[in-house]
């Protein structure tokens, strides 16, 4: 079964959140069932396209309205491929080659980017068996493939697409209908939500299956969905929700040589504890307290806003720190970065991105917070779960599928609903946890959680299979 996936980021590609790391691994695990599981996504200029090599595999030009462009497909070449799956780039100079993955004009470029890659798969010499599309970046791609006639020969092949996130829908004006490959016009209403071209909800309407990244999400958004709700409830709605996973290959203890000391169940104590004592040294926080520890993206869903007030009490009242890890709004980045005169050591904060830091702040940090308001699934509390890590979540989405808290024999501390009180509750009760008898104990069982790949992966093959039971 060959399954093409598309997608605008791709671990250790380009990435800006969980989206690239769902790429980055999936593929690799469909493969490790028999599949052969591709990527495509755009070339971007960054690190990793600077730095590797690639081979042009197909030309042409795609027409974008009035204006040509010229387009690539390159390959990243064989010797240099160790993700586990062949990935092709769609490389539009003009469009997509910027340092950044989402810039303020991403209608034109990511139109380019789904036009070029159809045209080029509809003209090669094997048609994959599954087109896998996520996100609205790529989420004209199922429109096209049913109605635009250029693509009419795609017109049998099974589309899937993912919702990682229905707060992104990349709606743009009908003034723009004219970039999409002709077709009939009376059509135009599958593109349309709310008097708007919405991608998200035109994949919606044309995917032949979508799925969501966790069962509850899925449950979620046939009550409310960002006002595409009575898409995803109608009752013939092809929906499914599953579980991500994570990849225990780079998200391994005992090998990641991103962090200080690596571990394993154990020598879970010493093995944090060294990258506790870096993450202290550098970032001058007391080693003999609680390190709670906050990874992501700024932002409203995460629970951002309210982080300077929640905090300031926790720190206030509590013999803890708290080391902060994001970027995001600005106002909040301001903010969070002022608290750190409040606090000089008991808090600290790293306003950017850093892989690095990511992964020794997961292993040396006692807890991870994730107060956020929506999580489709999240995949740092899996990330923290498999370094020892205890999660404070609030219960959503993809975060009540996989912690349970510790009053219904479970691992994690949950919390439900996002308020400055909810959220110092929970900060507490984690303190009260970290000096009882069993919390060494806990965070030691909790490494061996499995939320690998396999499972999900073999779901998906299941998914395409039931489109078409021949593959
Ligand atoms: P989302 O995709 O909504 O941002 P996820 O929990 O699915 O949330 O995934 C976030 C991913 O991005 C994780 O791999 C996390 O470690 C990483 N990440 C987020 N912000 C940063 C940052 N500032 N530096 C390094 N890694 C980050
Ligand atoms: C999105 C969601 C996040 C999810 C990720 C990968 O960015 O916000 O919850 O884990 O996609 O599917």
């Amino acid at each position: 079964m060959i399954i093409t996936h598309l997608s605008a980021e791709c671990y250790p590609i380009a990435k800006v959140g969980g989206l690239a790391d769902v790429l980055g691994a999936l593929p690799k695990y469909q493969n490790e069932l028999g599949a052969t599981s591709q990527v495509v996504m755009p070339f971007y200029k960054n690190k990793y396209t600077q730095s590797h090599c690639f081979e042009a595999v197909y030309n042409d030009t795609i027409l974008l309205g009035e204006t040509d462009y010229d387009f690539r497909i390159l390959k990243l070449k064989d010797h240099e491929n160790d993700l586990g799956f062949d990935i092709f780039f769609v490389d539009v100079p003009e469009l997509l080659y910027t340092d950044f993955v989402y810039t303020t004009d991403d209608t034109e470029r990511f139109l380019a980017f789904q036009i070029a890659a159809l045209d080029w798969i509809a003209q090669g010499d094997v048609i994959p068996d599954v087109i896998h599309c996520h996100d609205h970046h790529t989420g004209l791609v199922p429109f096209m493939m049913q109605e635009s006639f250029r693509y009419s020969m795609l017109r049998k092949v099974p589309v899937a697409f993912t919702i990682h996130n229905a707060q992104y829908q990349g709606w743009f004006s009908h003034d723009l209908v004219y970039l999409i490959p002709e077709f009939k016009f009376s059509h135009v209403g599958l593109l349309d939500w709310n008097h708007s071209i919405n991608p998200l909800a035109a994949a919606i309407k044309c995917s032949w299956i979508v799925t969501t990244v966790s069962p509850n999400y899925m449950d979620e958004l046939k009550l409310s969905a960002n006002g595409l709700e009575s898409l995803l409830s109608d009752e013939h709605a092809k929906c499914i929700g599953i579980l991500n996973g994570i990849d225990t290959e780079v998200w391994n203890t005992e090998t990641d040589p991103l962090i200080i000391e690596n571990f394993t169940q154990d020598t879970i104590e010493s093995g944090k504890l060294k990258n506790k004592e870096w993450l202290c040294k550098e970032f001058n926080l007391d080693i003999n307290r609680p390190l709670f520890a906050f990874i992501g993206r700024l932002v409203e869903q995460k629970g951002a806003d309210l982080f300077p007030k929640i905090f300031s009490e926790s720190l206030f009242g509590n013999d803890i720190s708290i080391l902060l890890l994001g970027s995001g709004e600005k106002h909040t980045e301001n903010d969070l970065i002022n608290l750190k005169e409040k606090f000089p050591d008991k808090y600290n904060a790293y306003i950017g991105y850093d892989e690095k830091l990511s992964h020794i702040i997961y292993a040396g940090a006692d807890f991870l917070l994730m107060p956020s308001r929506v999580e489709p699934c999240g995949l740092n509390q899996m990330y923290a779960l498999r370094y020892g890590t205890i999660p404070i979540v609030n219960n959503v989405g993809g975060l009540k599928d996989t912690v349970e808290d510790l009053y219904d024999g479970g691992f994690g501390i949950c919390h439900n609903g996002v308020t400055v009180s909810e959220v110092c509750e929970a900060i507490e009760r984690a303190s009260e946890f970290y000096d009882s008898d069993i919390f060494k104990q806990t965070r030691a069982e909790v490494m061996s959680i499995d939320h690998s790949w396999h499972a999900s992966a073999q779901s998906y093959l299941n998914v395409y299979n039931s489109l078409n039971p021949f593959l």
